[in-house]
């Protein structure tokens, strides 16, 4: 599998074969973590910088880790302390920050398509840690890595319903490529002003029904509500949204004793979810975010074209 010196921008660049590998890979890596391995590749003569242009607290750090974990030299932009500030174009600052020689670049930003175009301006590889409503592959993976997990790594035939804001996910549109590539079936459930128009256009099914579709599935991924969107009026209330979409316990009932449910954070309690059913034995919220460095570390080393396992 050849990931070396290649952007990883969307997921449809992706192969099942490459994403196969990378999910292979990350199993190795996390019970290498799991028996307190050091850093697994000395690769203090690499750095990867991280431009982070919109807040993160799981993506980012969970790169950062994985650099550690890879004993990579992390080169930090805060944009606020940038000059950004002082009306530098996100071009401008990538073309000086490449002029430090990163061996990767590493970048979130709020405009879908940004990784992709600074990909095309310079010359190590780019990651994308989520762009706009575009993508979030890393994201998908490590969610791919945490189904893996629990259903013993095969996807075919399995039901995945996804829940909340999907015409603005960025974490929907990548999850629905990498699992459905993988081979499972998908549901998207939302008030319909929240799904896109043609849902089958995205492969995957659609309803408004979420009771009826809970105990249908085998995974319930959750998505954020974007409340700082709702002063555009995508739903009457968030309290109307929680009452037909949000998971509390008598919903968490309905769902098979073998499902999962993921969330990638950052999780609105009392909206998407109640507290109780984060502390549920079938809540994956916080094992995907442990999940989130064993990949980032799986990817950033093929990428850099190191083994680890
Ligand atoms: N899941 C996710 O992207 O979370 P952050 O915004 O905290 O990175």
């Amino acid at each position: 599998m050849n990931l070396v010196g290649r952007s990883v921008l969307d997921i449809p660049q992706l192969s099942r074969d490459e994403i196969l590998f990378l999910l292979d890979n990350a199993r190795k890596v996390k019970s290498a973590f799991k028996k307190g391995s050091g850093p697994l590749a000395p690769l203090g003569v690499k750095s990867a910088a991280l431009l982070f242009f919109e807040p993160s607290t799981r993506t980012r750090t969970s790169f950062e880790m994985a650099c550690f974990r890879l004993g990579l030299r992390v080169l930090n932009l805060a944009p606020a302390e940038s000059s950004q500030s002082k009306g530098e174009t996100i071009f401008d600052t990538a073309r000086n920050i490449e002029a430090l020689s990163p061996d990767v670049m590493i970048i979130r930003h709020q405009g879908s398509g940004v990784p992709e175009q600074v990909a095309k301006i310079v010359k190590c590889p780019v990651i994308n840690a989520g762009d706009g409503f575009h993508a979030h592959p890393t994201q998908a993976l490590l969610d791919a890595f945490t189904i893996a997990e629990d259903f013993g790594g095969k996807f075919e035939g399995l039901r995945v319903l996804i829940v909340g804001d999907i015409a603005h996910s960025r974490v929907a549109r990548s999850n629905i490529h990498c699992l459905r590539t993988l081979g499972a079936r998908i549901t998207v459930c939302g008030p319909r002003t929240l799904i896109p128009p043609f849902p089958e256009e995205l492969g995957v099914e659609a309803t408004d029904k979420l009771d009826q579709a809970l105990p249908e599935h085998d995974v319930i991924m959750l998505l954020r509500m974007q409340i700082e969107r709702q002063n555009s009026f995508q739903v009457p209330s968030l309290r109307e949204y929680t009452t037909r979409f949000g998971i509390d316990e008598e919903r968490m009932s309905k769902m098979k004793a073998k499902s999962i449910l993921m969330h990638p954070g950052p999780v609105n309690r009392g909206t998407e979810v109640t507290s109780s059913v984060l502390r549920d034995p079938r809540s994956r919220v916080l094992t995907q975010v442990e999940n989130g460095v064993a990949m980032r570390t799986t990817l950033l080393a093929s990428v850099l074209g190191v083994g680890v396992v």
